[in-house]
């Protein structure tokens, strides 16, 4: 629920309205985004204290180009209009968007008339990013104009009888060096919002909710070790106590010393009332002899379901399941267009739910980005290693061991692996990493060692960064902590005699290999 000063974001389907959100809850102000038809009733109901129209793929003399609700016009809350956003805004006010045929995209550079509210303390030429093809042709007299790019168009505009702005070039994009600066402009001196959307002030409103919600009732969280089942975990705990039970089911494909490193500190650092269950046994005769990625992904998913619901059972009278959703898979799942993808790879997740359970689901992180869910965790007193920790897939080092799955190629990856980890939080590059991980590939080959010949396993390691996981490039590691990782492992593994370092981006490669 929107509190009273909170934006909400129109969504006319740009590939930057999530940025736009993420830039205003970065000045603390809460935001959610909605669909483009949202009435204005809802609106008036979320009792928001401004709104941003997004930019979008679309023309606005288009038959089918989206629009909103024109009440929203009469609201009296102050707009700000984002790229198609302004032109709509514009249109909508008597004037004339046109379309030249060539557009502007990429950065450019933008003259300021009037260095006050929406560009106050920005220098007066400023770099932009923009990405459009249509530009205001005519603006009413009502509308005034703040700025012109340097290829001639009018970049951004303000109503003066009315409390709107809008600008052609994307302020919440990166490129637009003083964009961040712009949209606190729009916040604090137009909107007028006040800063309140703070990890400390989530966390009360929704230990309240909680409380409300489950009265005495026994809720149950999935914990994998991740952040996201974590922080649900420990905020459960703040909100309800004993009530909420935490189980975790140790497949034997975790990291070492994974389950109890996060055992304990959930337990004994935080007090969580915890339960683990070690099922390595019954995962790993299930995987004898398989090989295909899809089929382990497959067996390790069903395995999953199947421990989590025998073992549900066992712990009586349980209402509720509580999981870490987060935010943007709402809002994908919610009102973005359909996706109709191949599937690459059956995702399984450790904490998420099996379909047809008896239970009602709690999900306290759905308003949440990831970046938020960590400050959320760390304000509850989680230790920064798991809050800040690489995302690891729910299959586990099922999907790091090419071919078969057995207890001896388990140990060796989680030796590689460790020593691995160890040197990028000694050498500080752990946190500039998205994720790492190493690969047994068991195909031998010759070395030496001292005088003797060996013919072991190939270790691969890969390094990533990216912002979702969905595209990724290979993280640049400096050579000489290749070489220490190299070293080490092959000196202190045994079974492995040879590393090499992944150097394939996302696309064309996946982060895991199988
Ligand atoms: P890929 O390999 O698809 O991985 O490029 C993208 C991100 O997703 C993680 N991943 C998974 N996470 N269950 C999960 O919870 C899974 O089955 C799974 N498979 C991949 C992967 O580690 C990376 O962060």
């Amino acid at each position: 629920m929107l509190n009273k000063s909170g934006v909400l974001i129109l969504d006319f389907g740009s590939q930057y309205t999530q940025l736009i959100a993420r830039r205003i809850r970065e000045n603390n102000v809460y935001s959610e985004i909605l669909s483009s038809g949202t009435s204005a009733k809802e609106i008036l109901h979320k009792k928001a204290s401004a709104i941003i129209l997004s930019g979008g793929p679309n023309s606005v003399y288009r038959d089918d180009a989206p629009n909103f609700d024109e009440e929203i016009l009469s609201l009296n809350i102050p707009i700000l209009g984002i790229c198609y956003g302004l032109q709509l805004l514009v249109y909508k006010d008597g004037g004339i968007i046109s379309s030249s045929g060539k557009g502007e995209y990429g950065s450019a550079t933008i003259n300021i008339n009037k260095k006050k509210g929406l560009f106050s303390d920005i220098d007066s030429i400023t770099e932009v990013w923009m990405s459009h093809g249509d530009k205001i042709e005519y603006t009413t007299k009502d509308w005034e104009i703040l700025a012109t790019s340097s290829n001639g168009v009018i970049a951004a505009v303000e109503n003066k009888t009315k409390n709107w702005v809008a600008t052609q070039f994307h302020p919440e994009v990166s490129h637009s060096t003083q964009g961040e600066k712009i949209i606190s402009n729009f916040l604090f001196k137009i909107a007028k919002c006040k800063p309140s959307w703070t990890a400390g002030n989530f966390i009360q409103e929704q230990v309240l909710n909680l409380k409300k919600k489950i009265g005495d009732k026994k809720v149950l969280v999935g914990v994998s070790g991740g952040v996201d089942s974590t922080v649900v975990a420990a905020l459960l705990h703040k909100a309800i106590g004993e009530n909420s039970i935490s189980v975790m089911i140790d497949h034997g494909l975790l990291r070492k010393n994974e389950a109890l490193n996060c055992i304990q500190a959930l337990q004994k650092g935080l007090g969580l009332n915890i339960k683990s269950y070690d099922e390595s046994d019954l995962f790993l005769s299930k995987l004898k002899s398989i090989t295909s990625p899809e089929k382990k992904r497959k067996i390790i998913g069903n395995e999953f379901i199947y421990s989590f619901e025998r073992i549900s059972k066992s712990l009586g009278e349980v209402e509720y399941l509580a999981q870490g959703t987060l935010y943007p898979d709402i809002v994908e799942s919610g009102f973005s267009k359909s996706k109709k993808a191949h599937v690459i790879k059956s995702h399984h997740n450790v904490g998420g739910l099996p379909e047809k359970m008896d239970f009602e689901l709690i999900e306290p992180l759905k308003e949440l980005f990831k970046d938020e869910v960590r400050k959320v965790g760390l304000e509850l007193g989680l230790p920064p290693f798991l809050v800040n920790r690489h995302p690891f897939p729910g299959p586990g080092l099922g999907v790091r061991i090419i071919g078969e799955i057995n207890e001896t190629r388990i140990k060796i990856l989680q030796e590689a692996d460790q020593i691995y980890m160890d040197i990028l939080i000694e050498d500080e590059l752990y946190d500039d990493i998205w994720q790492a991980f190493a690969v047994l590939i068991p195909i031998k080959t010759v070395g030496v060692m001292g005088d003797q010949r060996t013919y072991e396993n190939l270790l691969g390691i890969r390094a990533v960064t990216s912002q979702d996981g969905m595209t990724a490039d290979w993280f640049r590691m400096p050579p000489d902590t290749l070489s220490k990782i190299s070293n080490r492992i092959v000196n202190n593994v045994e079974g492995i005699n040879r590393v090499v370092y992944d150097i394939t981006s996302k696309p064309p490669g996946t982060i895991e290999w199988e």
